[in-house]
């Protein structure tokens, strides 16, 4: 099923209403269904995304109802709307309350917000097949090895004459292998006209929209189907053994992806990168690496193994050895960061910079080809170019009440184990003796001792032993 995406005119009359407004009781959390992610995102923003590619926000109506606050909160900024759903009494009555919204469109696509494979093409055919065959609803199915769980499809010559709950499905109709994906398309006609026909004698005691089938039939509408040829896109998440399982198709899908487009991966079973990641081209990236959140890494890089970057833009030909953690960090050409090197938020490393073994830094900027190599905290700082940090430095930036900035300017030579006490600034070209506490601010080109003077005493040990 392929057909273009299309947000032309003709768009101006459809909907798309996605159901959220279920609890998950099978998840056994206290979070909403919706709100779980995959992907590094929740399942929500992936059903969204694709709509978006369809119809603009303002004609997707979500359905929220359990936890209706943190979902809304949680995808708001997509500018799709709202409708509520209060209580929650099945698929049927979620489109009954989203009723009033849709009475002004001709058509409406239906989607379930717990099936985050679901892609734009996928619905535009859904949508495309539905038009042609001006059918009251076309019901988008899919042949599964194993249709545990599903509703089955209950065909009568090409249309549909029914759809069956699993559990009300007799053993003949469980042996049916083709399913119902929940998506669907309607005209809103056929749909709000027979709504009100749905009624709650099953199992569950619910009004399910895949009685529309059956009602629609009755009512004399075409009741229409169409296979989807990538059933691995209907998945549901149900259970958490479905979460994880379409986790991981999720994130095999974007190491293929990032593969097509040039990047190596090694052994990308062992990888988690987010599906919103974006990398260059001949950057490699070695096993049991994590990419998370908006992280965007440049070309021709080498992110080595157990390195875990969240929310970060590294640029190119940056060099990550092994172990790293990068959270809100910036990171210029050519830089190189670890072993063991942790850039906390606001960390902008410079071009050709290095951050060496058991670093930490937190909202600093650290300037071209300066290095921190070895066992050193450096926060609140601005550190020029070319700035040699010495093993063991550490800035002072917590009075135990505010934070305080330690400026250090270009071409400065800090010794090792030296303690900026924050407010001060090292000026141009200055050097710090090794072990010294700074307190005071260091004019540029001088050299600033701030440690007790060693003291030798010729013969002690030699005292010390004779009087045992
Ligand atoms: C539903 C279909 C089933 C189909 C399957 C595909 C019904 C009765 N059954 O079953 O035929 O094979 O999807 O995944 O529709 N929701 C609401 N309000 C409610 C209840 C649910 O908005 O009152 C939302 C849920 O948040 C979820 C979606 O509707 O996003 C589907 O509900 P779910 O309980 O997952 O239905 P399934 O049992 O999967
Ligand atoms: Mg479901």
């Amino acid at each position: 099923m392929k057909a273009p995406v299309n947000r032309a005119e003709r768009n101006a009359r459809i909907a798309i209403a996605i159901m959220a407004a279920g609890k998950g009781t099978r998840l056994k959390s206290k979070h909403p269904k919706v709100l779980h992610e995959v992907g590094g995102k929740p399942l929500l923003a992936h059903v969204i995304a694709a709509a978006e590619q369809v119809v603009p926000p303002r004609d997707i109506w979500v359905i929220v109802g359990h936890e209706a606050e943190k979902v809304r909160e949680s995808v708001q900024q997509t500018g799709v709307q709202f409708v509520l759903q209060e209580p929650q009494r099945g698929t049927g009555h979620a489109l009954m309350c989203a009723a009033p919204a849709l009475a002004k469109y001709e058509q409406v696509i239906v989607l379930s917000g717990d099936a985050p494979l679901i892609t734009a093409e996928t619905i535009a055919a859904l949508r495309d097949f539905h038009l042609q065959k001006k059918a009251g609803m076309t019901i988008l199915s899919a042949r599964l090895e194993d249709p545990t769980g599903y509703g089955r499809v209950i065909r009568d010559g090409g249309d549909v004459k029914m759809v069956v709950e699993e559990k009300s499905a007799t053993p003949a109709q469980k042996k049916i292998r083709e399913i119902n994906s929940g998506f669907y398309a309607f005209s809103a006609k056929a749909l709000l006209g027979n709504i009100e026909r749905l009624k709650t004698d099953n199992p569950h005691g619910e009004y399910y929209l895949t009685d529309m089938a059956a009602a629609l039939r009755k009512a004399k509408q075409r009741v229409a189907v169409v296979q989807t040829s990538n059933p691995s896109e209907i998945l549901g998440s149900n259970t958490r053994a479905e979460l994880v399982d379409l986790d991981r198709k999720m994130r095999q899908e974007k190491c293929r992806q990032l593969m097509a487009e040039g990047v190596t991966i090694f052994y990308p079973d062992t990888c988690m990168i987010d599906w919103d990641v974006q990398v260059g081209a001949d950057t490699t990236i070695e096993p049991f690496v994590q990419l998370l959140g908006k992280t965007r890494i440049g070309s021709d890089c080498r992110i080595r193994s157990y390195s875990v970057i969240q929310n970060s833009r590294v640029a190119d030909e940056v060099l990550i050895k092994p172990g790293c953690v990068l959270d809100e960090a910036v990171v210029a050409n050519a830089a190189i960061l670890g072993p063991y090197s942790h850039l906390r938020p606001g960390s902008e490393i410079g071009e050709g910079a290095h951050v060496g073994n058991f670093v930490e830094t937190k909202k600093i900027r650290l300037g071209k080809k300066s290095k921190a190599n070895h066992l050193t905290y450096l926060g609140d700082a601005e550190i020029g170019d070319g700035v040699n940090i010495g093993a063991g430095t550490i800035t002072c930036n917590y009075d135990g009440v505010h934070k305080h900035k330690t400026i250090i300017e270009d071409g400065v030579f800090v010794g090792s184990d030296a303690t900026l006490v924050a407010p001060v600034t090292v000026g141009k070209g200055a050097y710090i003796a090794a072990a010294s506490c700074i307190t005071e601010d260091v004019p540029a080109d001088s050299l600033a001792l701030g440690r007790a003077k060693q003291v030798v005493k010729e013969g002690w040990a030699t005292a010390k032993r004779a009087n045992k």
